[in-house]
């Protein structure tokens, strides 16, 4: 497994990662522990979740983090573990967002759930309008003082919130984020315009979400109705399953397909192949998902297969 820097820091990371936002909620402990095994065999060490992961299932928020937390004991050491602070926990205001108030409750709170006693990438998960940048920063360069985490990142920052962070972080001499995890694939392209060279400007590492676009990128698929997987029961459905989506799949499978490959592969390859790209981390129902995902993420595509991509 290649492992990369994420950013200018000096975490390496495997170039692919394990999302677990569907732990507990669509994988019970049994085909959970399957999963996380198969990725730990395969050399994958980078393992993303969030505190509110298993909201909507039985478990509830917190449910990605128990169920992860649990299977992970005895081995916590050989991840880097990312999770994030953000969204609504509870039924009272002060329960989300980037307020040092929650911030310092919320890292408590995904500690104990992920039995560790470090989480070695801690993420704001989305912008907080009424939380000052400065104060969250300061809030979480306490926690990184403190060790209770090692490194900071950020998700779904417009591109002058990644500026301004940085900037605060520097100017305050608080820890700067040396991440930012974004939806990102070869359907969905549009943080290229900003966030991608904010994210060079200040040396942050990108971690693209959605890498398979829910597993549409996977080509299971089909227009006439064919292929069942999260993405049909999932409220996105509509969105990502159009005709002109099919078109594009359709035109990025025969590209591969001249190039001796699969769309999967291209759909791994082509965010690899961009050195700003830290991780990619899919999300994988079964070993079986993480050992193509694995093998898929082999193929690097030299310049003019990349401008080629850009003008499909
Ligand atoms: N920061 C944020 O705001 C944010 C938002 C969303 C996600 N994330 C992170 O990104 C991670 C990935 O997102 P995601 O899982 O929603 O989307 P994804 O990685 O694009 O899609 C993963 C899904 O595709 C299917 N799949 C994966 N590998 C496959 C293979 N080889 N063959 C066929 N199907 C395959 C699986 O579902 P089926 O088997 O059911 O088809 C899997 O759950 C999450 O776990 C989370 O850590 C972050």
């Amino acid at each position: 497994m290649e492992l990369r820097r994420l950013g200018e820091s000096g975490l390496q990371v495997s170039a692919v990662g394990l999302g677990t936002n569907n732990f507990a909620g669509r994988l019970h402990d049994e085909g959970a522990r399957a999963v996380l095994n198969e990725a730990l065999e395969q050399g994958i060490t980078f393992i993303d979740t969030a505190d509110v992961y298993g909201r909507g299932s039985e478990t509830g928020p917190g449910g990605s983090e128990e169920q992860l937390g649990r299977l992970l004991a005895g081995r916590r050491h050989r991840v880097v573990l990312a999770t994030k602070v953000g969204f609504s926990m509870g039924e009272y205001a002060f329960e989300k967002g980037s307020s040092r108030r929650w911030i310092i409750q919320a890292v408590e709170d995904s500690l104990r759930r992920l039995r560790t006693d470090y989480i070695d990438l801690y993420q704001l998960h989305v912008p907080d309008p009424a939380t000052p940048i400065e104060e969250s920063l300061r809030a979480l360069d306490d926690l990184v003082r403190s060790g209770k985490v090692r490194y900071i990142g950020h998700s779904n920052f417009p591109g002058w919130q990644i500026s301004d962070a940085d900037w605060t972080a520097r100017v305050e001499h608080l820890a700067r984020p040396i991440s930012a995890q974004m939806h990102y694939n070869l359907l969905v392209r549009g943080i290229q315009a900003e966030v991608i060279p904010a994210c060079q400007a200040h040396g942050l590492g990108l971690v693209p979400y959605f890498p398979l676009e829910s597993g549409f990128l996977t080509g299971k698929y089909r227009p006439d109705g064919q292929g069942r997987g999260r993405l049909t029961e999932s409220a996105r459905a509509g969105d990502v399953m159009t005709p002109a989506n099919f078109e594009r799949i359709a035109a990025f499978e025969s590209f591969a397909a001249e190039k001796g490959h699969s769309l999967l592969d291209l759909a791994f390859g082509w965010l690899l192949s961009q050195p700003i790209v830290g991780s990619v981390i899919a999300s994988a129902s079964s070993p079986e998902q993480v050992k193509a995902n694995v093998a898929a993420a082999e193929w690097r595509l030299p310049a003019e297969e990349m401008s080629a991509i850009s003008a499909l």
